[in-house]
């Protein structure tokens, strides 16, 4: 075991078992691309410092850069340590002796982790977003596919009015996907400053330039204020929050898709349905299901995350370690649901004589045929009870509105044009033609 965090005021050595139980290796070791950046970056400013001579910044660049190959072959193994950022001193020190006890120079883990996870939100955040556009692109192809059909849009889960498929699925999945796209932009902008500067919480008096290492690190500016930057999360936390989000969207449309499916207006291709080992007529809607199951567990981790800031005064506490195991596996999950739905939609079909079943069944034109009365002078209240009269007594005759002749309709009072109205694929296209979708 190294002493890099230990000193005769420590108190002798740590215990090996509290070791094993308290390190971030297993989680942080994730970072370890991050954290060597970050310290290529501090070792720059500590040569700009005049801390590190040109020779000796070249020298441990040159390791720092060799290191994740020398790991990834196994030459070198990152050894047990409180978490990666003293892992990767340890193995410095193997690499190039004395030379690595410099690296730390003006430097703390609390503004090196801020500074690793700031890195890896960034990226995430734009693996996400990029995600998000494949999954945008994906449902344009299946707009020109079905996105014509008519189907119900539903209220109470009842049937209600007959849209065109475009309209359900930008409502089920771009509208709110877009949103989170925005939100996504703002998690990378609360990212401009770069932590490294900030120390332990103080910052150094050392003559370490800040903004050398946020400048190779692709930031705006350093630290504005340390003892702020080493204590608060807020980028990883709107981060899970997005992640909750996008998964809450992902789980309603795959409710939708489940619910479409089992009324027969939906058909799952058999790459992504799953059987049963017992009922051969099986073709389930696992896939949705479990994006929407994914779905609860992202609303749990955003729960935990902001459980473990609760309560937390100013300044760095260990608590904080917990926050990338969350995130990551929020971030991971986030990413496979996306993925998996993107997947689906190119086994996704509509069944266009079962929608108009459903929406003929549904009398989903009944508010087209009121307002056809209403275009004709009657008041609404009169038109919206005469057409609640008019069902009511189909259904009695286990007759639907579409079934009315134009016979029948003159006779109730309608004017001639009311019989176009019982053709849901045109009231769908009536209705739909006055929204535009927004560019992908
Ligand atoms: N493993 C720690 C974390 O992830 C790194 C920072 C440790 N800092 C400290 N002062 N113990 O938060």
């Amino acid at each position: 075991m190294s002493s890099i965090a230990r000193t005769a005021a420590t108190g002798g050595d740590l215990d090996p078992e509290f070791l094993r139980w308290q390190t971030s290796l297993p989680v942080d070791r994730r970072l370890l691309a991050e954290d060597l950046r970050g310290s290529q970056a501090h070792v720059r400013a500590l040569v700009e410092a005049g801390l590190l001579t040109a020779d000796e910044g070249d020298r441990l660049e040159a390791a720092l850069v060799a290191l994740p190959g020398k790991v990834a072959r196994g030459e070198l193994q990152l050894p047990l340590e409180e978490d990666v950022h003293m892992a990767v001193e340890a193995l410095l020190r193997q690499e190039v002796g004395p030379l690595a006890d410099k690296l730390h120079t003006g430097r703390s883990r609390n503004d090196q982790v801020a500074t690793d996870l700031a890195l890896w939100t960034r990226q995430a955040a734009r693996d996400l977003e990029e995600e998000l556009s494949q999954m945008v692109q994906e449902v344009e192809d299946w707009k020109g596919r079905f996105g014509a059909v008519a189907v119900p849009a539903y209220t109470h889960r009842q049937v209600a009015i007959p849209v065109q498929a475009w309209l359900w699925i930008d409502a089920a999945l771009c509208q709110g996907l877009r949103r989170d796209r925005a939100l996504l932009s703002a998690v990378r902008s609360e990212l401009a400053a770069c932590p490294l500067g900030a120390g332990a919480i103080g910052g150094t008096t050392l003559p370490i330039d800040p903004r050398v290492a946020a400048e190779a690190l692709g930031f705006t500016r350093g630290p504005e204020n340390p003892v702020d930057v080493v204590g608060q999360r807020d980028a990883a936390l709107t981060l899970a929050f997005v992640c909750a989000r996008i998964s809450l969207h992902l789980a309603r449309f795959s409710t939708d898709v489940i619910e479409m499916v089992s009324d027969g207006m939906a058909r799952l291709g058999g790459a992504i349905a799953c059987g049963s080992s017992m009922m051969p007529h099986k073709r389930n809607p696992d896939l949705f299901e479990l994006v929407r199951g994914q779905a609860a567990l992202r609303h749990g981790e955003l729960t935990a995350l902001l459980a473990t800031f609760h309560g937390l005064g100013t300044g760095y506490h260990r608590d904080l370690q917990q926050d990338k195991e969350i995130l990551f596996r929020a971030v991971d999950g986030t990413r496979g649901s996306l993925r998996m739905v993107t997947l689906a939609l190119e086994h996704l079909e509509l069944d266009e004589a079962a929608c108009r079943r459903a929406l003929e069944e549904g009398d989903a034109v009944a508010t087209d045929l009121t307002e056809c009365l209403v275009a004709a002078g009657t008041p609404f209240r009169d038109a919206y009870r005469k057409v609640g009269a008019l069902v009511a007594s189909c259904r009695e005759q286990g007759r639907r509105l579409v079934h009315l002749t134009p016979d029948e309709l003159a006779a109730a009072g309608f004017p001639p044009e009311a019989h176009e109205r019982l053709d849901v694929a045109a009231v769908a296209a009536r209705r739909s033609a006055r929204f535009t979708p927004p560019p992908p």
